[in-house]
This record gives structure tokens, C-alpha cells and sequence, in this order.
């Protein structure tokens, strides 16, 4: 059985509800799912232990680092963390009125590729409200599923 490390970051919820319907995909696929708000999370553990680490945070593109306001500061302590040859996936929650769509997961992204990770799937950006977007989100957990 494969394991797996979802940490997300979320504000009103809408990442945390994201990262629970993947979680659920996952688990029932067989896989060994650990979910926890990023708050609760050290960078060391990320890849750690795991076999795949999925990243989520929602978007707040006002400053130069557009992620979550907790994710923010855990993003900025990255490379403590050990992801060289490691399998990561990344996802957020976001608003295409906004000029950088999802600009978190795009930054999230960029930095996993520069630690020396491997992305295993296209990052996931939902548009507005997660419960209306449970077909994509599954679709991707299940492609994300296969890929470890
Ligand atoms: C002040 C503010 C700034 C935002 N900036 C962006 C942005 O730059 N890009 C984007 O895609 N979404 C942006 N959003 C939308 C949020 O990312 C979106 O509401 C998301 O679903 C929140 O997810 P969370 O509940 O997991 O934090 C912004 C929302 C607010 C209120």
C-alpha cells in the first residue's frame, strides 16, 4: 500500500474541502491518506516517510507570494525540506476574475521543480466553489491515484 501527504492551506475552506474529496479518491484506491492543515505541518515531513506529497493552497494575489496566508510563511521555510527525486502533485482553489488565476499553485509549482521534485500530474486549479467542480477534482485524484 502506497502513502500519501495531502497539506493544504485554506481560508474559507474551499482548499480544505478540495483536499478532502482528493483525500477520500486516494483511500479508496487503497492508498494510506494523511490529511493536515498546513498550520499543523513541518516542512521536514514533507516526502518524508511518503510516496507521494500533494501541496493545496488558495490564491490572495496582493503580494509577491500569492499563497495562502499560512501557507505563505511554510512555503518561505521550503527548502528545509528534503524533495529531490520526491513525487509531489499541487492544487488550489481560486477565481478566474482575478488577473493571475490560481497564481499559488503556479508558485507552488515552480519552487517543487527548482527543490528538485517531481510533479506527477498537471497542478489542479478549481474555478470558484469546490462542491461544483467534485467531477474534475475526482477525475484528477484518480489520475494522481495511478501515478504512485
Ligand atoms: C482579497 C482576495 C484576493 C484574491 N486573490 C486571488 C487571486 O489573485 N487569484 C485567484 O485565483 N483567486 C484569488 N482570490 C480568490 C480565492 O483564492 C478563492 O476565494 C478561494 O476559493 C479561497 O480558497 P480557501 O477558502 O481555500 O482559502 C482572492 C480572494 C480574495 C478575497
Amino acid at each position: 500500500m502506497a502513502k500519501a501527504l495531502i497539506v493544504y492551506g485554506s481560508t474559507t475552506g474551499n482548499t480544505e474541502n478540495t483536499a478532502k474529496q482528493i483525500a477520500k479518491v486516494l483511500a479508496q484506491g487503497g492508498h494510506e491518506v494523511v490529511i493536515q492543515d498546513v498550520r499543523k505541518t513541518k516542512v521536514e515531513e514533507l516526502g518524508n516517510g511518503f510516496d507521494l506529497t500533494l501541496l493545496g493552497s488558495s490564491t490572495w494575489g496582493d503580494s509577491e507570494i500569492e499563497l495562502q496566508e499560512d501557507f505563505a510563511s511554510f512555503f518561505e521555510e521550503m527548502d528545509k525540506a528534503n524533495l529531490r527525486s520526491k513525487k509531489l502533485a499541487v492544487f488550489g482553489c481560486g477565481d478566474s476574475s482575478y488577473p493571475h488565476f490560481c497564481g499559488a499553485v503556479d508558485q507552488l509549482r515552480e519552487k517543487i521543480e527548482d527543490m528538485g521534485g517531481v510533479i506527477v500530474n498537471e497542478p489542479l486549479k478549481i474555478d470558484g466553489d469546490p462542491g461544483d467542480a467534485a467531477e474534475d477534482i475526482s477525475g484528477w485524484a484518480h489520475e494522481v491515484a495511478a501515478s504512485f
